[in-house]
């Protein structure tokens, strides 16, 4: 995606939802207005029924993402590290060292993922349902100047435990025809605009030819790719939290303080994909990354940290909620993501730290979830200050992967190699934590290029 086109998505995923309206024609604008007004009321009931189960009565506004604003977030860097409480991966509970892998898989990973379970994203309830896949197609196309087979899928979700929810996951996955061996596939979390609304059509150029998609970028390398879509699995809203799955496996009730919210429930549709793939012999289940962008980039590094059987994560713009330091004062903040609007990304437990509590007080930070993948492959996105704009905040999603390096290091591994923010387009790609902030906008688009450089160091060119 060119920097444009990918200004044009970030608009459209930021901008007030009544300026997504305006590419409708007005009697759809008018229905979908009145739907959205509808969702944001129901999201900011359930939000105070939380609060009321956390016994808050107030929260802390989060800053303006707009940065004309008098309350606009900062992006001063002067003042964006101001926190003494960066949690320490390899310290335990008990304040002891951690010295040893052993250590690290027996105690302190579990510890931190405790944390992350209560505090952050919620724990994910046993015994979810089964998913039954079906290809509802399979077709031979051209890909450019490939050929592939396309198979549409649905995964039925079994809701015999609660009828009144229904649940059908889509999944789209191509691989090249004609491949000898099951190939690697990179898993995309899938955006999704309303089916009436149109998206302006991108800039054309006469004179550049058009760049190969990242889809192409794949095919090249012999690979394959997926797009799931995440909304299939839970809606993004407050207002869907008693449906999707979610709502299937809490039979419609509220949600308690500590159960999941919506980053892990994509993430578990995810787990549910590779189960497809396990039992498709054109891919090579053992070779399958999962790539997403800024809300998708927050739920790929949660699938990533929560799934062993991801090889790779390709973490686009995550921002808050992702990759980027909860403590670190830039761009958006924990009061933000706190807020009706996103709240139920995150377990009922994180408005905490938004009121009575701050975010220095959260018992773990990002860098924790980054050093969850451990020892597997990450590599961290981010678009260019200017054009992306800084509420996603490069550098505290940096110092995410700088914060991981130790636990890297304990398991043998690489961590980035420098503590040091680089130049725009500095490419660190030599150990297995992996950053690189490319000139475009809110997209990986451009960074898809030396991310495969990166990948194809663990999952091989495929011929
Ligand atoms: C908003 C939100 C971010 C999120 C982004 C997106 O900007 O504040 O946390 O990453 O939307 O998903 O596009």
């Amino acid at each position: 995606m060119n920097p444009t086109r990918a200004c044009t998505l970030f608009s459209l995923l930021t901008l007030p939802l009544s300026a997504l309206a305006q590419n409708q024609d007005s009697t759809q604008r008018a229905a979908f207005q009145a739907a959205q007004a509808v969702i944001r009321q129901k999201s900011a009931d359930d939000h105070k029924q939380m609060m009321q189960q956390l016994g808050i009565t107030s929260l802390r506004p989060g800053p303006s993402g707009n940065p004309k604003a008098p309350n606009a977030a900062n992006a001063d860097e002067s003042k964006a590290t101001t926190y003494t409480s960066l949690p320490d991966p390899l310290i335990l509970k008990n304040g002891k060292p951690v010295t040893s892998a052993r250590q690290w898989w027996r105690q302190r990973r579990p510890e931190i993922v405790d944390d992350f379970d209560r505090e952050v994203y919620g724990r994910m309830p046993h015994n979810l349902p089964a998913v039954a896949w079906k290809v509802v197609s399979e077709t031979r196309e051209m890909n450019g100047d490939m050929p592939v087979i396309t198979k549409r899928l649905v995964g039925q979700v079994d809701n015999s435990s609660y009828s009144a929810v229904t649940l059908a996951i889509e999944l789209i996955l191509s691989t090249p025809a004609g491949a000898s061996s099951p190939v690697p596939v990179m898993l995309n979390f899938g955006f999704r605009f309303p089916a009436s609304f149109r998206p302006p059509a991108p800039p054309t150029s006469t004179t550049a030819p058009a760049e190969p998609t990242w889809q192409q970028q794949l095919l090249a390398k012999g690979w394959g790719y997926a797009i799931l879509y995440p909304t299939s699995v839970q809606a993004d809203n407050g207002a869907g939290l008693r449906e999707g799955i979610i709502g299937l496996a809490n039979k419609g009730q509220h949600r308690k303080s500590d159960d999941w919210g919506t980053l892990r429930a994509w993430a578990w549709g995810a787990s549910r994909a590779i189960d497809y793939f396990e039992s498709d012999k054109t891919v090579d289940a053992k070779r399958v990354g999962i790539e997403g962008l800024s809300r998708y980039g927050k739920a790929a590094l949660v699938a990533m940290a929560y799934e062993p059987r991801f090889a790779i994560g390709f973490i686009g713009s995550s921002g808050a909620g992702g990759a980027k330091l909860h403590r670190r004062t830039f761009g958006e903040q924990t009061e933000n993501v706190a807020g009706s609007g996103e709240y139920h990304w995150m377990a009922g437990n994180y408005i905490k730290y938004a009121g009575p509590l701050t975010p220095n007080d959260l018992p773990v930070d990002a860098h924790e979830l980054v050093a969850l993948c451990a020892p597997r492959p990450v590599f961290i996105s981010a678009g260019s200050a200017t054009v992306e704009g800084t509420w996603i905040d490069a550098k505290g999603m940096f110092l995410g992967g700088v914060h991981a390096g130790p636990v890297y290091r304990l398991l043998g591994k690489k961590d980035l190699g420098t503590s040091e923010f680089p130049p725009m387009e500095t490419t660190l790609v030599d150990g297995d934590i992996a950053f690189r902030q490319h000139a475009g906008g809110h997209t990986t688009g451009p960074n898809w290029p030396t991310f495969l450089r990166f990948a194809e160091r663990y999952m091989g060119h495929h011929r």
